[in-house]
């Protein structure tokens, strides 16, 4: 068993709490956050262990009622891996401590590339963080690029990527992030960071991305265009697509779907928890495939994509399962792939 402790249980550290929880080989020890509200009670009622950043935030929540089990430093004591999912730019300040006490760290997107000695995607990389001290998981939407890429890659062969992401503005708990009426260029000057962060993944690739902001909470949409090595045919494209669980296809003819309110609506009628879709989603009607030209609409749920992802570097850094092994527990445990109607 490999233990692990998440520091910040928010967006994406309450989801990779979850996801632990449904694994044989990996147990969760506790987690941190900052404030004793309602979070901290619903983590309370599920059992789990609240270790409070620093002695003072301890006495916060003592004063609040809340039992914790002590410092952050206490649970570094009991844990192989820290994943940290405090807000972007924290988990480098935590980096020294982490590195003192010997933990190995999984950062999150939101931290500049040099925090860890790798970025990671499972479908691209996975054996480049076997046994690594730190591991980067990569942001929400170059979490989606790669896992379409790289699939296309491993099948056909990719040469060059061109790709517009059409950002949600927040996640659906923020009260203070916009715009409400306005869709934003970010940035004005191309290429926007994604294509870059990509290429912390796959270095050789060349790519160039856009990237605006518009006034929704539940997903990112992307236009993907992709120079394929040599010319394929539809059917071909699908097959590599249909290959892994990690993206489902949307067959609007069937469906209807033509927009990410009816992929959450689907998520949430379908009983999915808290209606994340963790698969990239890809609109199977709008793949046109030209010579060697893919073009596709896909979209990503931001809160839940990386969490596969999470899980898998986790156990690469303990070198416990194969890239084969771990995908396929990650995807069994948490359902991925399984139809949404
Ligand atoms: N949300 C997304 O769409 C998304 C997608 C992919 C990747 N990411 C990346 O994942 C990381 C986390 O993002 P998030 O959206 O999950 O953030 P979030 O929802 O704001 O959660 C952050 C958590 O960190 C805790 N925290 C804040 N300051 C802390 C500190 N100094 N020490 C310990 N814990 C602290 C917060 O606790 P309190 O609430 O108690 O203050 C909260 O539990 C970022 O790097 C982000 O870029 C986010």
């Amino acid at each position: 068993m490999v233990r692990v402790g998440i520091n910040g249980y928010g967006t994406i550290g309450k989801r990779v709490a979850d996801a632990i929880l449904k694994q044989d080989d990996i147990e969760l020890v506790g987690i941190v956050k900052t404030k004793p509200d309602y979070v901290a009670l619903q983590a309370v009622k599920k059992g789990l262990k609240i270790y409070a950043p620093d002695a003072d935030s301890a006495k916060a929540f003592a004063s609040a009622g809340i039992p914790v089990s002590g410092t952050l430093q206490d649970l570094l004591g009991q844990v192989d891996v820290i994943v940290d999912a405090t807000p972007g730019g924290v988990g480098a300040k935590y980096k020294p401590l982490y590195e003192e006490v010997g933990v190995k760290a999984i950062y999150q997107g939101g931290e500049k590339t040099h925090v860890a000695e790798v970025s990671f995607s499972s479908l691209c990389n996975y054996d480049e963080a076997v046994g690594r001290r730190s591991v980067r998981v990569v942001s929400c939407n170059t979490t989606g690029l790669l896992r379409l890429i790289c699939t296309l890659h491993n099948a056909i062969g990719v040469k060059s990527v061109r790709a517009t992401i059409v950002r949600r503005a927040a996640d659906p708990k923020e009260i203070k992030r916009g715009p409400v009426n306005s869709i934003n260029l970010d940035p004005v000057k191309l290429p926007s960071h994604h294509g870059e962060d990509v290429k912390t993944v796959l270095p050789w690739l060349d790519i160039i991305t856009a990237a605006v902001v518009v006034p929704t909470t539940l997903m990112h949409v992307h236009l993907v265009n992709i120079k394929l090595s040599r010319q394929a045919s539809i059917e071909e494209v699908l097959q590599a697509l249909q290959s892994t669980r990690r993206i489902i296809l949307v067959d609007t003819k069937r469906t209807g779907i033509k927009s990410t309110a009816e992929v959450i609506e689907a998520a949430r009628d379908a009983g999915r928890p808290r209606s994340d879709v963790p698969e990239l989603v890809v609109f199977k009607d709008s793949i046109t495939v030209n010579g060697d030209e893919v073009i596709l609409f896909q979209a990503v749920h931001q809160e839940s994509i990386v969490v596969p992802e999470n899980i898998d570097a986790i156990r690469a850094v303990m070198n416990i399962a194969s890239r084969e092994d771990s995908i396929r527990k990650t995807d069994e445990t948490l359902g991925l792939g399984k139809p949404l109607w």
